[in-house]
Formats: C-alpha cells, structure tokens, sequence
C-alpha cells in the first residue's frame, strides 16, 4: 500500500509450529526476493506495495507460501474468500462447468446464468427482482452512478447530481473516482464532474455532540449553500456502507434521514457493498443493519468466491433503465463465475455462514476490546467494524496522533510470526478472516496482535 516499502532482506524469526501456523525459514522466506524482482521487473509499479508473502497456495483460512509456512489468513485476500479461500463447493461448480464444457459464451443465453440469477436476486431479497452482472467491483458502482443519473433524466430532474460521501471509495475508474473523494487519486483526471457532491461523512470523533441526523443537516446546508436543490438536482445518494480504511459506520440516524430524504425527492438510494456484502457483517448485506431499503446496492468481492464477480441489483424499474445492448460486457454473467456464484450463495445458506459471522464477531470484539484495554496508549477505543470486519487503529502514545508508522509494523510483524492482517498504509491494521474461521484460529490471531503490540511498544 501507498507510503510504507517492506524490507525484502530475510530476517531470522523465531520459529513457529501451531495447528494452524507453521513458519520455519527466514522471513521474507527463500525465493520471496526473487519473485517479487520479476513482478517489479514486468508488471506496473502500482501493483506493488503489500507485505513480502508469495502465495503458493490457499485453503479455507489458510495461506501457505512458496517454502512451506502457513499463515493463519484475516484478510480473505481483499474481503474476497468470505466462503474459505479455495471452498470445495466452489471448486466442484468450476469443475462442473469446465468439464461441461463451458466457460465462455458472451451474452448468448446459458441455463447457468439463468439460475444464477434467480438465485442472487431471491438471496438478495426485497425489494431487488433484477442483477445486472460484471467482473470488478469498480464497475459494479459506475453502474449504480449510470443507473441514478438514467432514472433522474426520467424523472425530469434538472441535474444529474450525485450526493457522495467524503472520505467514501468506490473503486478506480473514472466515474467511481469521481465519487471517491480521494483527491490526490483523481487527479489524473484533470477536472472535477459538477454534478457530483460530497458531504462529510459522520465519524464518531466529528460527530461534538451531534447526533446523525443533525450532523448530516449541517453537511445538506453547504450543498444548499452551492445552489444545489435536493428536488431538482439530484438523482442518486451513493452511500459505501461503512468506510473501508477503517470499517467506520455511520449512525443509523443519518442513513435513515437520507433514506427519507430520498423518498421525499425522488431520489434513488446506493450502497456500494463490495467489502460488506455476502455475509461479511453479520448480515447477508451491510446495510441491513440501518434499517433502511436502498433502491441499488453494488457487489463484488465476496460474491464470486475468488473469482472475478461483481454486479449491481435493483428494482425492474430501474435496472430495466438502459436499452438492450446499453448495459452489457464481454464477460458479464460468464458460465465459470455464474457457477462459483451459485456455489457461494449455497455455502452461505447450508453453512449458516452469516449467523456464525454474527457469533464469531462477538467473539473478535470481546477479545479486541480486552486488546485495547492492555494497550490504552497505542490502540485507539474506536474499536470499528461488525461481525468479521474489524479495523484497530493505533495513535502516538506520547501525542495521541494516528500513528501509521506503528500499524505497518504491527502488519510486518504479525507476517513474521504467522498471521496476515490488512495493511491499509494508514493508522490502522483491518482484520478480514474467511467467514469459515475456527473459533480457536480467530482467537489464536488475536492474541499475535497483542504479542506484536506488546513486543513493538517495548523496542
Ligand atoms: C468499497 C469498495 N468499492 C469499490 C471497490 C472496487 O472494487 P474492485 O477493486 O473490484 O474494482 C472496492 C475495492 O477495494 C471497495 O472496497
């Protein structure tokens, strides 16, 4: 991740051998240099950044690398692996389908992509009666944006506006940039949309006193301040349902005044649920916990189970915008991912993956909690997240300031003795393991963190 370079220079370790953890070379291992010098050699620099571990393979909450060590895995490679990294069931469909054989036939119509469908959208539940599928994430919420602005034009309105939260990510190209609000990232694009607002977003440590509701007042005031008209000008809110850096979610009050809001005008309501969907929080999707319907949620990552899935889901009404042939892509609804697809929805069900997250997330809070209260003056009690997405973020323990530096070591060292964490290149570490985690590796992970905490702050 941007700002922190890993050294590739081996470091003796202490040895390591546990029922889920073996680390018995040098860390960076043997071989590590050598692969990550050809990936620098052939392959953008932007790829670069994560911490120094070659995958040579991965199962279930398991990752082992090229010598043979296994890491105890809390990152589902990116909030992907919410089924188990290299899940049998997902496996069998692939192989299924490959032996069918059938891997690829554009948008001809196939039976897989048929009851896929009906299956996402009877998971998804109401009000969603259509899914529009893709390959990236980043995709999936420039089609929400595509959406809102089509229905706006129905509805007559003026503008095209899109209201978006700051500090809010919507993935790399150029509409879902545009929506970000990291600035220094789009720059390249040279130029700002003007129908694209953002307001602040909600942290628990801006909110002086204010509740959601009245925080998001404040935030409708500036707008209302540039001219912009809630009735006439606005087609969509696109909302990431928490803050991914640091799994920070909003009051509930502030979701619910914008789902009013919403109803009042005419406006279409978007979760981008990349990281929080499919199981993820406790709950099938994130935004089930405002107690709020959104008219698009946007999908990816976890949906295909490792592969490359994505799509958008909303009413007929809506998703029905676009004429035939205006929303479509080479490899949506591709038979290999249609079939992990239906694979992952069907291990959530019989596994009753969602409600053991829900379970096993009391278990990651409580022993973070306890983290914290050994470590007041490097882990902040903004303990964030829900069910397995959880984010520590670490200060100073002199001035009290995020402190980056601190949670990058606190990554590299919990490499060196078995677990992968979340690098975010910010103040804090994310922790993301499969949804399948034992309760005994989940708690194993937690006390490594705390091992690291304890052995940094003492250097
Ligand atoms: C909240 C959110 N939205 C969108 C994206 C973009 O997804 P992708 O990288 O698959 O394009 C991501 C990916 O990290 C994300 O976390």
């Amino acid at each position: 991740m941007a700002g922190h370079t890993f050294s590739l220079d081996p470091k003796q370790v202490p040895k390591v051998s546990t029922p889920h953890r073996l680390i018995n070379t040098d860390i960076p291992a043997p071989g590590t240099r050598e692969v990550l010098e050809r990936l620098e050699a052939s392959e953008s620099r932007s790829m670069q950044g994560q911490l120094p571990l070659v995958w040579d393979r991965a199962e279930d909450f398991s990752i082992f690398d090229i010598a043979g060590n296994r890491w105890i895995d809390f990152t589902s490679t990116i909030f992907v692996a919410n089924v188990g990294h290299s899940n049998p069931r997902v496996t069998a469909a692939l192989q299924a389908a490959l032996e069918r054989p059938l891997y690829s036939c554009y948008a001809y119509p196939n039976e897989i992509r048929a009851r896929y469908l009906e299956k996402l959208v009877a998971f998804a539940g109401e009000p969603f009666e259509k899914a529009f599928l893709l390959s990236a994430g980043t995709e999936a919420t420039e089609a929400a944006l595509k959406l809102m602005r089509m229905h706006g034009q129905q509805q007559g309105k003026r503008r095209r506006g899109i209201v978006c939260i700051e500090g809010n990510w919507h993935g790399r190209t150029l509409g879902a940039q545009m929506m970000s609000s990291n600035l220094a990232q789009r720059e390249w694009i040279g130029y700002q949309d003007a129908d694209v607002h953002h307001i602040p977003f909600p942290y628990p440590w801006a909110l002086d006193g204010r509740d959601g509701e009245a925080f998001l007042e404040d935030g409708l005031r500036q707008l209302q301040a540039a001219g912009i008209d809630l009735a006439t000008d606005v087609c969509g809110f696109m909302l990431e349902t928490f803050q991914g850096w640091g799994a920070v979610f909003y009051p509930p009050e502030f979701v619910q005044a914008i789902e009013r809001l919403c109803r009042t005008h005419d406006i279409l309501l978007a979760f981008d649920e990349m990281q929080a969907g499919f199981g993820r929080t406790g709950k099938a999707f994130g935004y089930q916990h405002y107690g709020v319907t959104p008219d698009l949620i946007s999908c990816g990552k976890g949906m295909g189970g490792g592969v490359p899935l994505s799509g958008v889901l909303g009413r007929a009404e809506i998703m029905d915008l676009p004429e035939t042939g205006n929303m479509s892509s080479t490899h949506s609804a591709n038979p290999l991912v249609c079939a992990a697809g239906e694979a992952v929805i069907d291990e959530l069900q019989s596994r009753d993956l969602i409600a053991e997250t829900a379970r096993k997330g009391d278990l990651l809070f409580d022993a973070l909690h306890r983290l914290q209260e050994r470590f007041p003056d490097h882990i902040s009690n903004h303990l964030l997240g829900r069910g397995l997405i959880a984010a520590v973020l670490f200060r100073h323990h002199e001035t009290g300031e995020p402190d980056g530096a601190f949670a990058s070591r606190v990554a590299e060292r919990c490499m060196q003795k078995g677990l992968l964490v979340v690098h975010t290149g910010r103040e804090s570490i994310k922790l993301g393991p499969p949804l399948t985690i034992t309760d005994s590796a989940l708690m194993e992970a937690v006390d490594l963190i705390g091992e690291s905490v304890s052995e940094i702050a003492g250097e």
